[in-house]
C-alpha cells in the first residue's frame, strides 16, 4: 500500500477499529498497488457510500474511497462485500493529508467530492476540504483530460469552490463557467439525492485536466 516500512492497518476487536486505515501511517501511496490497474478514480468523503458503490456497479472503474468517520468506512465496505463489488477500496483517514502523500502523478480519471459542507461555525473553517492546496493535489493526480467533479447544495460554497477551481492553471471548465447542468458520472450521492427529492438545488462543478 505504502511505504511498507512505516505503513500499517489498524486492527482491534471493535469492527470499527478493523477497517482499513491510513491513521498512523507514513510515506508515498501508491493507488494502483491499492486498486489495480485500470481505469482508477478517488471519492472523498463518501458518507453512506451510495455515490462510490453505485459507481463502482459500472465494471470499467475501479474506485478508492477515503473517509474520516471509521463507522461509515465500515458499513460501505460491509455493504460493498455484499453486492460483491471487487474493484471498490474504502479506507479511513484524512483524505486531505493522504492525497499529498499519493504518487504517482496523473493516476486518476477522475475524482469526485460530494457535498463537503457546510462548515458554517468558524471554528470549524479548518476542516474544509475543497481549499487550494487540496486541488493542487487532486489536479496533479488526475491524468490529463481526468474530471474533478464537486457538488454542494449550498451557495457560497459553490461560489468559493468554483473560484478555487476556475484559478487552477491546469484545469478547464466541461461546461460554460464551470457549473455543469448534471451529473453525469451515472451514480448519486445520499445528500445528492436528498437535494434532488426536497427540490432543493445542487450545484455542479466540473473541470477537466489540461
Ligand atoms: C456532508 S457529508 C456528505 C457525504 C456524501 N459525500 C454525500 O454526498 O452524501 C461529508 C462527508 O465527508 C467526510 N469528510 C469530511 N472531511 C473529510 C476528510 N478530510 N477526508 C475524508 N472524509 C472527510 C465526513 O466524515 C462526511 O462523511
Amino acid at each position: 500500500m505504502t511505504d511498507r516500512d512505516s505503513s500499517t492497518y489498524t486492527h482491534d476487536d471493535n469492527p470499527y477499529l478493523q477497517v482499513s486505515s491510513f491513521q498512523g501511517t507514513t510515506g508515498p501511496v501508491f493507488p494502483r498497488e491499492i486498486l489495480g490497474d485500470g481505469n482508477l478514480e478517488l471519492e472523498i468523503g463518501f458518507g453512506r457510500g451510495q455515490f462510490i458503490r453505485e459507481r463502482a456497479t459500472n465494471a470499467d472503474v475501479r474506485i478508492l474511497g477515503i473517509e474520516t468517520k471509521r463507522k461509515l468506512v465500515y458499513l460501505c465496505d460491509q455493504k460493498a462485500k455484499q453486492q460483491q463489488l471487487d474493484n471498490l477500496v474504502v479506507m479511513h483517514g484524512d483524505a486531505r493529508e493522504v492525497i499529498a502523500r499519493m504518487t504517482p502523478d496523473g493516476v486518476f480519471q477522475s475524482v469526485f467530492i460530494h457535498f463537503p459542507d457546510p462548515w458554517w461555525k468558524a471554528r470549524h473553517q479548518k476542516r474544509k476540504v475543497v481549499t487550494d492546496s487540496v486541488t493542487e493535489d487532486i489536479v496533479r493526480l488526475l491524468a490529463p483530460g481526468g474530471h474533478y467533479f464537486v457538488q454542494t447544495d449550498v451557495d457560497f460554497r459553490a461560489d468559493e469552490y468554483l473560484k478555487i477551481l476556475q484559478a487552477h492553471p491546469n484545469l478547464i471548465p466541461v461546461e460554460g463557467d464551470g457549473m455543469a447542468s448534471e451529473n453525469t458520472f451515472l451514480a448519486r450521492s445520499s445528500r445528492e439525492r436528498r437535494a434532488m427529492d426536497l427540490g432543493m438545488p445542487v450545484y455542479r462543478i466540473l473541470f477537466q485536466k489540461k
